[in-house]
């Protein structure tokens, strides 16, 4: 299906644009030049084509890659007008590169090949992402935030904490997209159009020639297979709804005081002057929708293909590119919208306290003085709803120890003493008491910042 002959008979219909992956090829010059080398030099080892015809083929090869992807001669993809590129200037000697090959193996290799740089830079920007979270945590371990769940105030926390739990899951993505380079960095050159070649090829040289880990075995399943982009850009969507995450919670967090953006890393309005909006970060949260799009888009072109090779895969490529280019850029900025962020203690403070929530805490010292659990947050449950928000600690206490009368027919001195209650009604000292592995408490949290 690749002949000089057949391509010029289909070149010049009103579908030629509609055909073409020529402009988003772009991506993939740079691998199309590396596969052709590697295989030209491995055709040329095997005596498959002479050393002379191989050695034009390879100096034409840095005369294409020196004129640019724009030089190139129309074609319906890069491969075809590399290949026309090349026999023009060799002639039809030229024509021997696409021995033992296809187009099919050939674009299989590029995407792998292109797509093994990108993901270890999208594993470097989350690393980087990593470390200022580790960094920034370092400096916060005693700033008290307010924990949410239901996005109601639950348990007092710290930033400290709040950003290790970021850090955990970045960590886990970028072993997630680590794991994927693992399968995409295997060759399927030599698979052909599916079904192998006559010739005395050797497929592991071209693979070692082009740094990959081994082969694509099967000649069928190299030509076809596109689940790895399916791994890879499942991996990219899943750090992209980390991201969200973590840029929803800046953005709330901006929104009650807790934290400013810096400049660099926020955007003002065109009308209201003293607007200093977080922009990025919605930016970072909508990018998840987009990497979730892709992936969607990337399986629904899959799912149900036929083997082996199918035009519909030259659509199904561009939604890795698009993955990988708006999730690294997101991790990028959530990265140093974190590194220059500027934590607000005199607003996040008072907040930690806030709703009641060391009303756990209340229960945890009944508990720890022998209460059941249970009966321990029945008393705090019943001092909650006349708790209010000016209540001093000593107010606070005191409805309590009504509450326990009410609820145990005792007094709550009978199991705890008066300066046990003071101290976890005190926010710093909750989250201190909380000093189980992975909790919040700052020598708890310090020590998994240096482990
Ligand atoms: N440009 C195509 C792609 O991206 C590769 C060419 C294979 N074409 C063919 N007609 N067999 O998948």
């Amino acid at each position: 299906d690749d002949t000089v002959v057949r391509r010029d008979r289909f070149s010049g219909g009103p579908a030629r644009g509609f055909l073409s992956s020529l402009d988003a090829d772009r991506r993939i010059f740079e691998a199309d030049l590396a596969v052709d080398r590697a295989h030209v030099v491995m055709l040329a080892e095997r005596g498959i084509v002479g050393d002379d015809v191989a050695g034009e083929i390879l100096a034409t090869l840095d005369d294409v890659e020196a004129a640019g992807h724009g030089a190139l001669p129309d074609g319906e993809d890069v491969h075809e007008a590399i290949e026309s590129a090349v026999v023009s200037e060799v002639g039809p000697e030229g024509g021997r590169m696409h021995t033992a090959r296809s187009r099919n193996d050939e674009v299989a290799t590029c995407i792998r090949y292109r797509l093994r740089d990108d993901l270890l830079r999208s594993v470097e920007t989350a690393l980087a992402l990593r470390e200022s979270l580790v960094e920034s945590a370092a400096d916060h371990t005693e700033t008290l935030l307010p924990g949410y769940t239901h996005l109601q105030p639950a348990q007092p926390t710290t930033v400290a904490h709040w950003l290790l739990s970021y850090e955990a899951a970045v960590t886990r993505d970028a072993e997630r997209l680590f794991d994927a380079y693992a399968r995409v960095n295997r060759s399927p050159l030599g698979g052909a159009a599916f079904a192998g070649t006559p010739f005395d090829i050797d497929r592991d040289r071209t693979a070692e020639l082009l740094g990959f880990d081994g082969v694509v075995r099967n000649s069928m399943d190299a030509s076809s297979g596109r689940d790895v982009l399916v791994e890879a850009v499942s991996a990219l969507a899943t750090h992209a709804v980390t991201l969200s995450g973590l840029a929803e919670d800046l953005i709330l967090y901006a929104n009650r005081g807790f934290v400013s953006l810096s400049d660099d890393y926020s955007s003002t309005s065109s009308i209201m002057p003293q607007k200093v909006n977080p922009d990025t970060m919605e930016l970072v949260r909508a990018t998840a929708g987009d990497a979730v799009g892709d992936l969607t888009g990337l399986l629904t072109t899959l799912k149900g293909l036929p083997r082996a090779y199918n035009r519909d895969l030259q659509r199904a490529t561009p939604h890795a590119w698009d993955a990988v280019d708006d999730v690294t850029a997101a991790s990028e900025v959530a990265a140093g919208a974190v590194a220059t962020a500027t934590w607000h203690a005199e607003a996040t403070t008072p907040a930690a306290g806030e709703g009641f929530s060391t009303a756990t805490g209340v229960a945890d010292a009944l508990a720890m003085a022998g209460l059941p659990f249970r009966t321990a947050h029945e008393v705090v449950a019943a001092a909650a709803p006349e708790v209010e928000p000016e209540d001093d600690v000593a107010t606070v206490t005191a409805r309590v120890d009504a509450a326990a009368e009410a609820v145990l027919g005792e007094s709550l001195w009978e199991y705890v003493t008066r300066d046990a209650v003071t101290r976890v009604l005190d926010p710093a000292e909750s989250v201190a008491s909380r000093d189980s592995a992975g909790g919040p408490a700052p020598d708890a949290v310090a020590s998994e910042v240096k482990a």
